[in-house]
Formats: C-alpha cells, structure tokens, sequence
C-alpha cells in the first residue's frame, strides 16, 4: 500500500446519515482516474499465482506446483469438515484467493475488485472531509483483522455497559473520525464525559464473506429457532435490520429499497447490514468520506461541511459493484490439519451451537459456485450476548450492547489477535473471553483435560 496511508489510529463506520439528499450520477468521476495506481498489490499478486496449486480449477489437475503438497498430510486436511467437496482447493500463504471453480473472467474481475479495495484515495479523489482510513486495506489488509481499526463511542449507563437512550453528547454520531481533509479543520473526537465509553473495533477478516452472503434466510431461521428450544442458555437471535442505502441498480444480488424492513442482518460485527455492496457502500462513506450513488451524503461533521474537493458524489456505483465482486469471491482460505477428535471435542463443548460448522447456501445465488452448497463458514450468523465484560454500550440496529454476532471461525490461522477489539493475543484467551449465553459452552471447555483442551484449540487455530 502506498502514500498517504495515516498512521492515525482511527474509527468510522456510517451511522451518520441516511442516504437521502443529492441523487447524483452527474459527478460520477471518470472510473479511470481510480484505477489503482503501480501497485505493490501487483507483487502480492504475482506470489499468490505462485503458491495457488491448482487443483480442481481449471481442469489442470495435473498442475502441482512444487511445495503444495507439504502443507498438510491429505489424510488429515479437512477430513472432518464437513463441506469438504466445496473446500477451496487452494492452500496458500497469501489469505485473500478467489474460490475454486470461478469461471476465469471472474478472477480477472477478482483481481479487479482486490486492487480497487486496496487503492488509497486523496483529497482530490474526494477524501474526507473527514476520514479514518484512506483505503479499505488499510483496515482489512490481506482481507484478514486489522491493522486499521475503528474507535466507537457511546454514552452508557452507570453500569457502563448499557447504551443510554439520550446519545444527544454524541452530536456527529458514534464513531471517532480524525483524518482531515477539504478544508476540514475539526475531527470528531470522544467529548470528555465520564458517561461516554470508548471502545475499539478492528476491521475484521472479510475472508469467506460472499459465502455468508449466500446463506438460505430459511437456514439462519432455523438454526434460531433450534436455539430457542435449547435449555442451556445458548440462544441466539437475528438482527432483524432496516435497508438504509439508495437501491443498487444492479439488482443480481439484491432488489432492496430504502425502508425496506425486517430484513436478515449479516455483516458488521453486530450483523447490521445486509449485503456486501451495501457494506461497501457505508464503508465508503463512513471510512473514508468516500460518496457513493448508494451513500451520496457525507457524514455530519463539526465545521459543518458537506462536500469535499470532488463536488458531489464522488464514486460511481460501478466502483462499489467492483470491490463487492471481489469481496464476494474470496475464498475461506483452504483448512490444513484438522482432526476428526478436534471435531468432536468442538461439538462436545457445544461450541458448534453457535459457530455452525456448515450452512445451506440459497439455490439462486447469482455465483454458480456458491449456490445450492453446504458452507463450512463456522457461525449462525445470529447475534449472542456474550456479558458485560465484553460489551461496548453501542447499539446496532437491535443489537444491544452486550450482543454480537457470532465471528465466522474463518482464516484464523492467518490472525494474531482475536475478538472484535483484538483484546486475546491467544485462542485461550479469546474462548476464555465468553460469558453470558456462552457459558454452558465455556464451563464444557473448562471442564475438559488439559491435552483435549489443546486438541480442541489446535483445531479451531486450522479453521
Ligand atoms: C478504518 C478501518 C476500516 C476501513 C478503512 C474499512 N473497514 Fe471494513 N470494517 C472495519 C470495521 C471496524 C468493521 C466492523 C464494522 C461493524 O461492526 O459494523 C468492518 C467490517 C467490514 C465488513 C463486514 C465483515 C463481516 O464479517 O461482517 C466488510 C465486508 C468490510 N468491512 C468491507 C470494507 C470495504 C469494502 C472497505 C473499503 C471501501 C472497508 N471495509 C474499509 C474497518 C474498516
Ligand atoms: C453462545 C454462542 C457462542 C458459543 C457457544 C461459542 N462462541 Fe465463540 N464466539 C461467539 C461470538 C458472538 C463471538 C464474537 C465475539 C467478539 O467478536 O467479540 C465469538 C468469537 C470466537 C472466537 C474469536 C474469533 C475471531 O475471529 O476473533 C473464537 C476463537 C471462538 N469464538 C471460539 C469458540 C470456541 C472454541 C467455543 C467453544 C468452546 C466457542 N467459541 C463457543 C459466540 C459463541
């Protein structure tokens, strides 16, 4: 990544403003102008070519690429994962791959899609007037947890975990933004109020996120409905969410129109969103002060600008469509040295309740490769509460503070920390790290001996 990256430790995401005022096509700036610049993402490239065996894809089966085959015995990889035959063939050192099977434009457009989302905007493209980040990689980098990450900011209770309902301290929203730009001389900062919680949210993995967007709606309702039956505790629920975004006129995956409720809530951490473009189109906005057809209005901000160098909105709805291509096509990165007593221990300690080993994908998703499979994506997609000690006095759509989303258990071999706050450094501590609804869960873990506690660790870290 190159230039004007900030080093500022900074925040976003757009609860700010709903997308209403200027429709706007008519400044829509040449895609050209945003083609990614030279590239060291072209070196990253060039590696991956060189790691990726290829195996089922393509029909070159016969091409194996020296070094592939000493990643794993074959015996023990992905025996006990179930989805095996939509596994990624493609084990590598590199994260961020296209799924198996796409026909060859796609990855073309994959590449596309990888280089868009990893291209730092200027001023002059239409940063800011605030900003947190100046590229989607910069938070996502290699499509794994971080570096960049998100300050949130809530005005909580005197039990410091529940969200008050006057949040009227926090006038330009929830999110901390200091990158300045436009003109822009005042960042939104945390007001110094001892009723005002700080917490951090680094950007997630977005590895494997076109398979959760696959997910059968009837798939995640029956899963809620199976928890509601459970006595142990172990309850999640959806985050049932309002279509906030000017409609994507490329309706393939989606026909959504402004209001449109009680929609499936999928992505962001407490599972606010629906679909990727959508996801892409508030990341632009909030992040970077990027506007879009889909988000044409910039977030509030204290000198009360609504504009930047690039009048009107500043991207087109092509831009969007491009980076969701990519982000729907990366692959759950290829699982290596899984073992059918890591499995079990998994399900004895009940943590496959909520981290779903596999879900139904809907039989008309418009990518062939992901429709109609069993998805190995290690979550519900519904939203648990996981107790105060990990609670960040934000609300989400219905989510309360103490509630999050199940994380998908995708890549982590590719993470060094854990949680939405990166607060574990280890898969200890991150299991550790569950109370509330988990409990039954974590109290199983506990009462595990020490050698199947580690089975079971070593078994999630392959995920
Ligand atoms: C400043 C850091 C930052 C930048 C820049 C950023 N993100 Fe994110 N991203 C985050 C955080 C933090 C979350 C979790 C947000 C939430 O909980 O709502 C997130 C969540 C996501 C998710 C949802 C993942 C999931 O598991 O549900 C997607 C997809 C995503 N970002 C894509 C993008 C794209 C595309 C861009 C560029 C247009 C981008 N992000 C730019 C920090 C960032
Ligand atoms: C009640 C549902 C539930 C149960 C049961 C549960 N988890 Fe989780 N798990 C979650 C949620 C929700 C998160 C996200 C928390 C966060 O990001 O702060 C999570 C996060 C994680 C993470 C961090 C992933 C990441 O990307 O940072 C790991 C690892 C994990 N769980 C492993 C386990 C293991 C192992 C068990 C069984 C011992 C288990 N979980 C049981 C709901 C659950």
């Amino acid at each position: 990544m190159r230039g004007e990256r900030t080093d500022r430790a900074g925040s976003s995401r757009a609860e700010g403003p709903r997308a209403s005022s200027s429709s706007g096509t008519s400044n829509e700036p040449n895609a050209k102008c945003l083609r990614p610049r030279a590239k060291p993402e072209k070196r990253l490239l060039i590696m991956k070519t060189i790691f990726i065996c290829i195996k089922g894809a393509l029909g070159l089966a016969a091409l194996a690429v020296a070094g592939c085959s000493s990643s794993g015995s074959p015996a023990s990889q992905g025996a006990a994962d179930s989805g095996a035959d939509t596994e990624p063939q493609t084990l590598i050192h590199a994260a961020d791959v296209p799924i198996d099977g796409l026909p060859a434009a796609d990855t073309k457009g994959f590449d596309d899609g990888d280089g868009l989302f990893d291209l730092p905007f200027r001023p002059a493209d239409g940063l800011g007037p605030l900003y947190v980040r100046t590229s989607c990689g910069a938070c996502h980098d290699k499509a794994a947890r971080g570096p960049g990450l998100v300050q949130k900011m809530a005005v909580v209770g005197a039990d410091e975990v529940t969200a008050s309902a006057d949040q009227s301290l926090l006038a330009y929203g929830h999110t901390v933004r200091q990158g300045l730009a436009a003109g822009a001389t005042t960042p939104i900062v945390p007001p110094i109020d001892p009723s005002v919680k700080i917490t951090t949210r680094l950007g997630p993995p977005v590895l494997g996120r076109g398979y959760l967007e696959a997910i059968a709606d009837a798939e995640i309702e029956r899963v809620a409905a199976e928890q509601a039956t459970r006595t142990d505790g172990i309850r999640g629920r959806i985050n049932r969410v309002t279509y906030a975004s000017q409609p994507n006129s490329d309706t393939s995956f989606h026909q959504h129109q402004p209001g449109d409720a009680n929609l499936i809530g999928r992505f962001g951490l407490k599972a606010r969103v629906v679909s990727l473009d959508d996801f892409t189109a508030d990341a632009f906005q909030g992040d970077m002060g990027m506007t879009t057809p889909m988000r044409p209005s910039e977030p509030p901000n204290p000198d009360g600008l609504t504009d930047d160098l690039r009048a009107g909105v500043d991207l087109g709805l092509d831009h969007v469509n491009r980076v969701a291509f990519y982000l729907r096509r990366i692959a759950i990165p290829r699982r290596v040295g899984l073992t059918d007593q890591g499995r079990a221990l998994f399900e004895q300690a009940e943590c496959s309740v909520c981290h779903v080993p596999s879900l139904r994908t809907r039989k008309d998703y418009p990518i062939a490769v992901l429709a109609d499979v069993d998805a190995p994506v290690f979550t519900d997609l519904l939203l648990h509460d996981l107790g105060p000690a990990i609670a960040d006095g934000m609300t989400d759509g219905s989510a309360l503070s103490t509630e999050w989303r199940t994380a998908p258990l995708i890549g982590l071999r590719f993470m060094k920390t854990f949680l939405h706050d990166g607060r574990a450094s280890t898969l200890l501590d991150a299991v550790l790290a569950h109370e509330g609804s988990a409990r039954a869960s974590i109290d199983l873990f506990r009462a595990l001996s020490d050698a199947d506690r580690s089975a079971l660790l070593a078994y999630v870290g392959a995920l």
